[in-house]
């Protein structure tokens, strides 16, 4: 058996060995560790997985040898929530905001989203993209191997379509690997104002079909659709009819729901047995139980509030307790949340959902992994799964989350192509 990578003697090897389909309840806090574990790599995949004695066996002429004794070793983080790809920034909203002024009072005057949509259409293609690269790098240098990247800041059909084009390039030239989501109903545009009825008809008879029929939605990886179900965006009954749409092209689905007032999008997304229905800030507890029932993921963005200086979080422990599978999220974007590390949204997590650093883990991993449709691929360190993993400098798991501020990703293997701190 040859192997071209072998990483061994790891201190704690995080398997995180999968179920079929997301973990849930107790077995969210479940890492399935093993001690001076190790694992061997042939090509972009794991072809074992298990204690260094076995595993080290299996070394040969050629195997490259990584000692990663005293180090916890997992794998890579997957990133299943992101405004990627977005021209310039909003760091005046955020001197605003900490004035006085809220996020729904900016975006009602012509600020926010719009602000950024302004930015990126003016943008080229060239551009958009090395400015979004800058950001894809830092998020590998913070552990994220995989990701989510949505449209949403084109809001017309040409640069709804320049956007996904952004991501397609990227995705192509960049190790991270990203998963692309229409999120055309991010925002009614400026030249929609009092016409929201008409945008939703744009996007349901031109975008969504400009999108399907234009090569963007990949045969054989996942692709999905997104809609923000707020007041001052999208209603209900026009989320309804968008999502609907959507899978009828065969779209997977994802929601924006609950971020600031809760319209019943988390009950929408059960409705239509959506992959995910994401932030859940304010949802009731009888919308968590549909969310138990049809098994939508919950991504959580604690990095959201907390970014917009706000104290109210998701409830992820009543989440977890009622069975819903949880999953975590940077949000990555300009306007709420411009934070491009995992394990920084993880430590928000322990402290302000409740959530255990074992639950992060698996949150950041094979459930999110889950929420982007990835499941069977990444997310765990399984015998025939992609080798995307992470070399921590730290003695115990724990320290993801207990320590924060300061990267812990010492080396990060990405296909089984090892990728050296600071050599992107
Ligand atoms: O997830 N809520 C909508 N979208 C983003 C914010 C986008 C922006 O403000 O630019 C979010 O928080
Ligand atoms: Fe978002």
């Amino acid at each position: 058996m040859r192997c071209d990578l072998l990483v061994h003697g790891a201190r704690q090897l995080l398997t995180i060995a999968s179920r079929v389909g997301p973990r849930r309840g107790t077995e969210m806090a479940e890492l399935n560790i093993i001690e001076d574990g190790a694992v061997a790599v042939q090509g972009d995949h794991l072809l074992l997985v298990g204690p260094t004695r076995e595993v080290l066996e299996h070394a040969g002429e050629g195997t490259q040898l990584m000692d990663a004794s005293g180090k916890v070793v997992m794998p890579g983080f997957v990133d299943p929530h992101t405004h990627l790809v977005f021209a310039g920034d909003r760091a005046s909203e955020f001197e605003m905001r900490l004035k006085g002024a809220t996020y729904l009072e900016i975006m009602a005057a012509g600020g926010g989203i719009m602000n950024t949509v302004r930015a990126t259409r003016a943008a080229s293609l060239e551009e958009l993209v090395v400015q979004s690269r800058e950001r894809l790098d830092r998020m590998l240098a913070h552990g994220t191997t995989t990701a989510e990247a949505k449209t949403g800041y084109g809001l017309d059909t040409e640069n709804e379509l320049k956007t996904l084009e952004a991501i397609r390039l990227l995705d192509e030239s960049h190790p991270v690997d990203l998963v692309p989501t229409f999120l055309g109903a991010h925002a009614i545009p400026a030249e929609y104002q009092g016409r929201g009825e008409e945008y939703v008809h744009l996007v349901v008879e031109e975008m969504l079909p400009r999108v399907q029929n234009g090569g963007y939605v990949p045969h054989d990886s996942p692709f999905f659709c997104d809609v923000f179900c707020e007041e001052g965006a999208f209603s209900l009954e026009q989320s309804r009819r968008i999502l609907k749409r959507a899978k009828e092209l065969r779209m997977g689905l994802k929601i924006h729901a609950d971020e600031f007032t809760s319209l019943g999008g988390a009950a929408l997304a059960a409705e239509l047995g959506a992959t995910s229905a994401d932030h859940l800030a304010c949802t009731p507890e009888a919308e968590i139980n549909l969310l138990a029932d049809s098994g939508t993921v919950a991504v959580l963005l604690p990095g959201t509030p907390f970014g917009l200086g706000e104290a109210h979080y998701s409830s992820a422990r009543k989440m977890i307790d009622s069975g819903v599978p949880v999953a975590l999220a940077t949000d990555l974007n300009p306007g709420t949340c411009y934070c491009e590390a995992m394990p920084f949204v993880m430590a928000l997590a322990c402290r302000q959902m409740g959530m255990t650093p074992a639950e992060t883990i698996v949150a950041a991993t094979i459930n999110a992994a889950h929420a982007i449709g990835l499941g069977h691929e990444v997310g765990s360190l399984e015998v025939g799964k992609k080798a995307d993993l992470l070399v921590l400098d730290v003695p115990d798991y724990r320290h993801l989350t207990y320590r924060f501020g300061t990267n812990m990703v010492n080396t990060i293997v990405k296909a089984g192509r090892v990728i050296e701190q600071g050599g992107i």
